[in-house]
């Protein structure tokens, strides 16, 4: 078999490891899926600005992220039901995440229980909450995350209600994913991965398991389980209401504009999330890469801002800090590693951004991603316009 060479090689690896039905889960956006082009398309106009003739026989790829010191400067951001595309999905991503030296975020749609993936490393990474309409499932979720030791709480504010997922109704995907007419010759010729799921205690949404209120045992369709729970009510009040429940750092994910990047500071939030849920909610937002120097603007150093969609190459993680944010997060990278090979993928993903970021390092001449700012980087407008070879425009 040819060698893994990039995350686009480990996504066809995915797509030959599970079911259709769950490939197109990962892999799809909101609606015609513009914002999850684009979200790819913004890194090819920025063009880079090298220097010759520095030293950069060692280089420093670390960060720190809300004072914890990371070796690479990525975060495994949440992903519902991880699970499903291996058995102990995310407590598997979480340890790559510690191996390497990355950060891993867990979702409030796990498939692993909050206290699974917390007793699966030496220190939990951050929790991803969405703000139920159950106010008190969402303080047990919370309430959870504490004693776990999650050490920051990720709350996710793009989601007031399901993005139209194409793919997912067309496919007729539901949690837990069930055979029918449509999808047995799809599961017949993936049959390694069923096979691999009958070892997992549960392919359902782990964290709901014991809640009456939620627990459903008939399959149901995932945008419509969902769309019950989310709660398209909730404002930057309900933002108090969770400072109150939570003593620790508190991150929002799914800042897109400049007003609402200076709210969430005058909120007291620690840290930004520059993201459009990678295209998967409101399909004609800009490319998470084109607001992130409207919102490092904004927030003046008074946060820190990570930038979220698209991410798929080191290069782009370089150009991304270059414009002021502190890390990346990265979502389908790591799922293909995942899909395609369990914890030893999603290392390899992490460890395939780590040599390209060291090599663009090198190449660019700036031997510390601390030392990077606007400098290294020609401005959109002086790029010339660098098109992805042909078949990559999607989303790997
Ligand atoms: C399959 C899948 C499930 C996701 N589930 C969640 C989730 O539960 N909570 C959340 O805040 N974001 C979720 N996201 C969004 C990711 O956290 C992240 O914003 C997005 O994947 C980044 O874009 P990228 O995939 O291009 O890296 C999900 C993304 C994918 C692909």
């Amino acid at each position: 078999m040819p060698k893994t060479a990039n995350i686009e090689d480990l996504r066809q690896r995915a797509r030959r490891r599970i079911p259709r039905f769950l490939f197109d889960f990962v892999e799809g956006g909101a609606d015609d899926e513009f914002t999850v082009r684009a979200n790819r398309e913004a890194f090819g106009r920025h063009a880079f600005r090298a220097r010759s003739l520095v030293d950069v026989s060692t280089r420093d790829l670390s960060t720190t992220l809300l004072g914890q010191r990371l070796e690479l400067p990525l975060i495994l951001g949440p992903v519902g039901l991880a699970g499903l595309l291996a058995p102990g999905g995310e407590r598997l991503a979480a340890r790559a995440a510690v191996k390497k030296g990355a950060l891993f975020t867990l979702s409030t749609m796990s498939v692993c229980t909050i206290e699974e993936v917390a007793a699966a490393v030496p220190a939990p990474g951050w929790f991803q909450l969405y703000i139920w309409k159950d106010r008190g499932i969402t303080r047990s979720l919370v309430e959870r995350a504490k004693a776990a030791g999650y050490t920051a709480l990720c709350v996710t504010v793009d989601v007031p209600d399901m993005g139209n997922r194409e793919r997912d109704v067309r496919n007729g995907f539901t949690v837990p994913p069930r055979l029918t007419v449509a999808n047995a010759f799809d599961l017949l010729l993936h049959l390694g991965w069923v096979l691999r799921m009958t070892r997992s205690p549960r392919a359902t949404f782990g964290n709901f398991e014991d809640s009456k209120a939620l627990t459903r045992r008939d399959a149901v369709s995932v945008a419509a389980y969902t769309s019950r729970q989310f709660d398209a009510s909730i404002t930057w009040a309900d933002l108090q209401w969770l400072r109150e429940l939570w003593p620790g750092p508190l991150v929002l994910k799914g800042i897109s504009c400049a007003e609402d990047a200076r709210r969430a500071v005058e909120h007291g939030v620690q840290a930004l999330v520059v993201s459009n849920h990678g295209g998967r909610q409101l399909d004609g937002l800009p490319a998470a890469l084109d607001v992130l120097p409207e919102i490092v603007d904004a927030v003046g150093g008074r946060a820190e801002v990570i930038l979220d969609g698209g991410v798929r190459r080191g290069s782009d993680v370089v150009k991304a800090i270059a414009l002021g944010a502190r890390a990346c997060m990265i979502g389908r990278p790591y799922l293909y590693g995942l899909a395609a090979d369990g914890q030893a993928g999603v290392e390899l993903a992490l460890e395939l951004f780590r040599k390209e970021i060291d090599r663009t390092l090198t190449l660019l001449g700036c031997p510390r991603l601390d030392q990077l700012d606007a400098s290294y980087l020609r401005g959109p407008g002086e790029a010339p316009r660098l098109s992805l070879p042909a078949g990559r425009t999607s989303t790997g």
